[in-house]
């Protein structure tokens, strides 16, 4: 008898890219339920490219990527908005409508996917806002409320809907040390509480640590490590502690890569 839970993401052999250009390739990852999984890796290394797999916004150019059981390649209209429904996802440098305020903020995936009554709406978002810290600040503007705020507002958003996925492109941006505390604690205890899975993008090591079950290293166009925080922080790679480490001399690259679409840029330029 096998009692282990179905994943909630899979990737098996996973080519992700633009055009020609294929930024990472033979990607494998697992996300079960529960789990903090934490993806990282460079600036420009293909994280948020791989969220848009994720999401479903982005097909893989080879190898297959199922979410929820179900084959993104097979996905679209109905059956992918479905999909997406069961998501919570929080972009990088997440807008809020500045606009309307904290509390109009949070209630709008409510508005828009649901057809709870204007009375459960107020009691759900301020459950929400109490889950972030900030339910004494529903009636204030986006203009009104700090950046550490602002980002907690929109992971009450994310989350409003109750999804089995929460997906964070680096949340931890442009942060001040304690509100990126914080926000790394929000995330393991709204994991926990909601009893779904999130994938965190980032760079920052000490916090993803602090919180992931499971750790993904991107770098050089492919999957460089993998493992618990404990396992990774013990391994002897080069690649993996230079990156733990934040040194700038080793194996990672410094200059961006080439791609056709340069070539041919500069071919253009040249002939000119
Ligand atoms: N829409 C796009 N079209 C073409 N290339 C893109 C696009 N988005 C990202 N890229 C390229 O893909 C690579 C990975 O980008 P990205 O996934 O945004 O990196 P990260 O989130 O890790 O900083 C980069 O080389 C970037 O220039
Ligand atoms: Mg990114």
């Amino acid at each position: 008898m096998n009692s282990d839970p179905d994943p909630l993401v899979t990737f098996d052999g996973v080519s992700l890219g633009y055009g020609e250009f294929t930024v990472l390739r033979g990607i494998d990852l697992r996300v079960m339920p529960g789990q903090v999984v934490a993806m990282m890796g460079g600036s420009g290394s293909g994280k948020t490219t791989l969220l848009r797999a994720v999401t479903g916004q982005l097909a893989a150019q080879q190898g297959s990527i199922h979410v929820f059981g179900q084959d993104m390649s097979r996905l679209d209209g109905e059956p992918l908005r479905a999909v997406r429904q069961r998501m919570g996802v929080l972009f990088q440098a997440g807008a809020l409508f500045t606009d309307l305020n904290v509390f109009e903020n949070v209630a709008f995936p409510l508005r828009e996917h649901t057809h709870i009554s204007e009375q459960q709406i107020l009691e759900r978002v301020l459950e929400k806002l109490q889950a972030v810290g900030l339910r004494h600040a529903a009636h204030l503007r986006i203009s009104e409320i700090s950046g550490g705020m602002a980002r907690r507002v929109a992971l009450a958003r994310a989350i409003v809907l109750e999804p089995e996925l929460i997906l964070y492109d680096e949340p931890f941006a442009g942060l001040d040390p304690i509100s990126l505390g914080i926000t790394a604690q929000l995330i393991r205890t709204m994991t926990d509480q909601l009893g779904c899975a999130s994938i965190l993008i980032t760079h920052d090591v000490a916090e993803s640590f602090s919180i992931a079950d499971q750790v993904y290293l991107i770098g050089l166009g492919r999957l460089m490590a993998h493992g618990t925080p404990k396992e990774l922080s013990a391994s002897q790679d080069e690649y993996l502690q230079q990156f733990l480490q934040g040194r700038p001399d080793g194996p990672i690259g410094f200059h961006y890569p080439l791609t056709p679409a340069f070539e041919r840029w500069l071919a253009s330029r040249r002939a000119a």
